[in-house]
């Protein structure tokens, strides 16, 4: 791979598709098949489909974009992003780009550790059967390792075990909870169907040991144990735009953040938007984005009020953005050596680990974050992701080619992006345009 690799591509939305493919060849030495994977052309076979899931049909495609700018911990990085919401790749790119020139992203990653969760029954005395269970503790971790032996031999593997006894839901009169956590090192694996085999074969001794009866064995989405950090920290000179000094914009921002923690209402809304940005990078990098997605939600809310998983307050002259979430992300495993997409996608992003790649995405979901929420502490969103959905609605209308970008500006300017008024202003240009040919004129 050339060494000249950068996430600072100026001009790159407005080149032609091939063209955007012709720089990343350069940049990553990429083959012609390699192209015509990130065309699409070569992308997931249907007999590869049809061993992943069952009653495949086909395949299903999204455009995949890459974000640009990103800079974490010093080092760039292009971003794949599989994602049909127009404004996402350019909210991203564009947050990131107010963010390298002030110094980038910082962010960190905790290890990949995952819970197992083994729920007891029947097991008479709550303490005395959390102490059983403590007790037997080197036992349960050497018979959880068993299992897993080269995850043991790569430094990963079972690491503790905890008891919690929990209240009934039913009341006082129900019988507690006990559940049981094993703790697990993934290492470089989401590690889903490896925790399960250990929270199934592990279950029988806890139940030897409790006297009691397990029903679930299963991992817990909650990856509190596993959580991703971003910060950012920028000028508020920096911010200034719309025609607005960048105190103005910075407090609107921080404004935002103020909503979202005191009321659960936004707090939906504005994770959703760092999701936004999350998502479509796990999608295109074969993430579970679904255990993504209920870890984030869990901890949004582990203090008992769903809450922002990112804030942003003014600092001696700086706005500063923060962003924690657990990230049980894999670069082994589940889809990812399988679906050709996935290679090609982790290739450009170029993470040496999982936990690098935790720390982009926490990077991203922050940018995305900030993108949405510097325009809606200011001028509102409707204006920026009006000129993006206009594109779609020209396309839906029937615009191809340069007519697409053409149909989308009159329906900017006619204030209108609807539809039919994109067929009526069609219709109307394509009249003059043979009109045009017929006399020798352009149009
Ligand atoms: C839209 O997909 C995402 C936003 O609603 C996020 C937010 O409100 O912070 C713009």
């Amino acid at each position: 791979m050339s060494e000249t690799v950068t996430s600072r591509l100026s001009g790159f939305h407005k080149l032609p598709m091939d063209e955007r493919l012709a720089t990343l060849a350069r940049m990553f030495r990429l083959s012609p098949g390699d192209l015509e994977q990130l065309r699409g052309t070569e992308a997931l076979q249907p007999v590869l489909a049809n061993q992943m899931i069952e009653n495949a049909v086909g395949t299903f495609s999204l455009p995949l974009g890459l974000g640009l700018n990103l800079q974490v911990n010093g080092r760039d990085y292009l971003v794949p992003m599989a994602v049909e919401e127009p404004s996402v790749v350019a909210a991203v790119s564009f947050a990131s780009k107010i963010v390298r020139e002030n110094g980038g992203f910082s962010a960190e990653a905790d290890e990949s550790m995952m819970i197992g969760q083994i729920q007891v029954t029947r097991f008479g005395d709550p303490t005395e059967a959390a102490e059983k269970i403590l007790a037997h503790k080197e036992q349960l971790l050497a018979l959880a390792n068993s299992f897993h032996p080269a995850m043991v031999a790569r430094g990963g593997g079972a690491r503790d075990v905890e008891v919690r006894i929990l209240p009934a839901p039913e009341g006082p009169r129900g019988e507690p909870l006990l559940v049981v956590h094993i703790l697990i090192d993934t290492q470089e694996a989401m590690g889903a169907n490896l925790i399960n085999t250990v929270a199934e074969g592990v279950a029988p001794l806890v139940e030897q040991i409790t006297g009691g009866k397990v029903y679930l064995r299963i991992l817990s989405n909650l990856a509190d144990r596993r959580l991703a950090r971003a910060t950012c920290r920028i000028p508020l000179a920096a911010l200034a735009d719309f025609e607005m000094p960048g105190e103005i914009i910075a407090e609107g921002i921080a404004q935002a953040s103020r909503f979202a923690e005191a009321d659960p209402y936004r707090a939906a809304t504005h994770n959703k938007g760092v999701m936004n940005g999350i998502d479509a990078v796990a999608i295109a990098t074969g993430q579970d984005w679904r255990a993504i997605e209920a870890g984030a939600h869990a901890f949004a809310c582990r203090n008992g009020q769903y809450r922002p998983l990112s804030t942003w307050y003014l600092e001696e002259g700086h706005l500063v953005g923060r962003i924690e979430l657990p990230m049980a992300l894999g670069m082994v495993g589940g889809p990812i050596k399988v679906h050709p997409g996935v290679q090609m996608a982790l290739k450009l992003l170029r993470a040496s680990g999982v936990r690098e790649l935790s720390m982009v995405f926490a990077a991203v979901g922050l940018a995305q974050n900030f993108a949405a929420l510097r325009a809606l502490g200011s001028i509102g969103i409707q204006k920026g992701h009006m000129a993006l959905h206009a594109r779609c609605v020209a396309v839906t209308a029937g615009a191809r080619g340069d007519w697409v970008e053409k149909l989308a500006d009159l329906l900017v300017q006619a204030g209108h992006v609807k539809v039919e008024k994109a067929r009526e202003i069609l219709a109307s240009l394509s009249a003059e345009d043979a009109k045009a040919a017929t006399t020798g004129t352009t149009v």
